[in-house]
């Protein structure tokens, strides 16, 4: 068998071991794309074993390479890729919400694909966890740990702008772990007025003050200087947490995830002959096949035909925007 693998959008920890993982069962019949579709579309493909994945499987980024690749999305693009993935039996993508779409079309085009989600963000649509997040979480809520007592010293208000792209579920999760003293999800969340009063009752505490923020809703200069207006005695200051949530080394818990996430795509691959989906619903790891007549179905029992279509056409919906 000739397999061909792939990471693609932003790098997630884990799929270093995941890529180890499928290395060990599958070896010489195993191939890499260097960075995602952009290497599909070169035919920049070597086998993965000269990417070294075991020197790598706990580590965080990615052996292979990640990119991000509009070309793909282009009929040409997509066309060059198509034509050097029918080189091989099956593609494996690891990726968020766009790599899976791109897999998607790969797999509506006569490709059989095997897809893993993988992104701190955790916003694929099929799936309840995607590899990565968990260390992503615990990155932040370490950055903001090893942040804070140095603001509480000065009794400063620290903003800390937290990752996700279009999704707040990093920031969320970082919110209920961490007792901050504002949290903004969206931008209807931004009251200066409240956040002024939040940080002026730590500080009357004689106590250091915490903000989070979802990125790509406002600056943080921005937030500062309106908040500095209020408060001219304050003193605030910025953290962009940012890529030491995908840079961290995979927590213990998401090298688990990794390896049940590769097992089950080596099942898949080995003992099926569909293009599948490998999710994580219900506290519980599900895949979702596709079929010959493009029907998709659930190994789980109680996910009826009709479940895993209305995930697939809301995923579509929400991608389409
Ligand atoms: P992620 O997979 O983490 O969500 P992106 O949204 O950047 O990251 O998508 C990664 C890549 O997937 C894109 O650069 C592109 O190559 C491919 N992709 C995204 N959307 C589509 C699409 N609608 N059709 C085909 N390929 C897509
Ligand atoms: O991988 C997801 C993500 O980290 C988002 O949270 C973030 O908005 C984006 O990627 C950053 O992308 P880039 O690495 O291209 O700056």
């Amino acid at each position: 068998m000739k397999i061909l693998v792939l990471t693609s959008g932003g790098d997630a920890p884990g799929m270093n071991m995941i890529l180890a993982t499928l290395y060990k069962k599958f070896g010489k019949e195993l191939y890499a794309c260097r960075a995602g579709f952009k290497g599909l579309i070169n035919n920049d493909i070597i086998p993965i074993s000269e990417f070294e994945p075991l020197k790598f499987a706990k580590e965080a980024g990615s052996c292979i390479k990640c990119s991000r690749c509009p070309e793909f999305k282009t009929k040409e693009g997509f066309n060059k890729g198509l034509k050097n993935a029918q080189k091989f039996d099956v593609v494996i993508v690891l990726g968020g919400n766009g790599s899976y779409q791109g897999c998607c079309e790969l797999s509506e085009s006569g490709i059989r694909t095997v897809f893993i989600p993988a992104t701190i963000d955790n916003d694929v649509i099929i799936s309840d966890y995607s590899q990565g997040y968990h260390t992503a979480v615990k990155a932040c809520v370490t950055t903001i740990e090893n942040t804070m007592p140095t603001m509480d010293a000065f009794g400063r208000c620290c903003i800390f702008e937290i990752m996700g792209r279009d999704c707040s579920r990093i920031t969320r999760c970082v919110s209920r772990n961490y007792p901050c003293d504002y949290v903004v999800l969206k931008k209807a969340d931004v009251n200066y007025k409240k956040m002024a009063e939040a940080v002026r009752n730590k500080k009357e505490l004689g106590q250091g003050s915490c903000i989070i923020v979802k990125e790509r809703i406002l600056k943080l200069q921005t937030i500062i200087e309106n908040l500095q207006k209020i408060d001219p005695d304050m003193e605030y200051r910025g953290c962009v947490v940012g890529y030491v949530q995908r840079g961290t080394n995979p927590t213990s818990i998401d090298l688990d995830y990794a390896r049940s996430y590769a097992r089950l795509a080596i099942n898949v691959i080995l003992k099926t002959k569909y293009s599948a989906a490998i999710v994580y619903k219900k506290d519980d790891f599900d895949i979702i096949y596709r079929n010959e007549d493009g029907s998709f179905k659930s190994l789980r029992k109680n996910a009826t035909k009709e479940t895993i279509k209305k995930i697939i056409t809301k995923h579509e919906e929400k991608t389409s925007i």
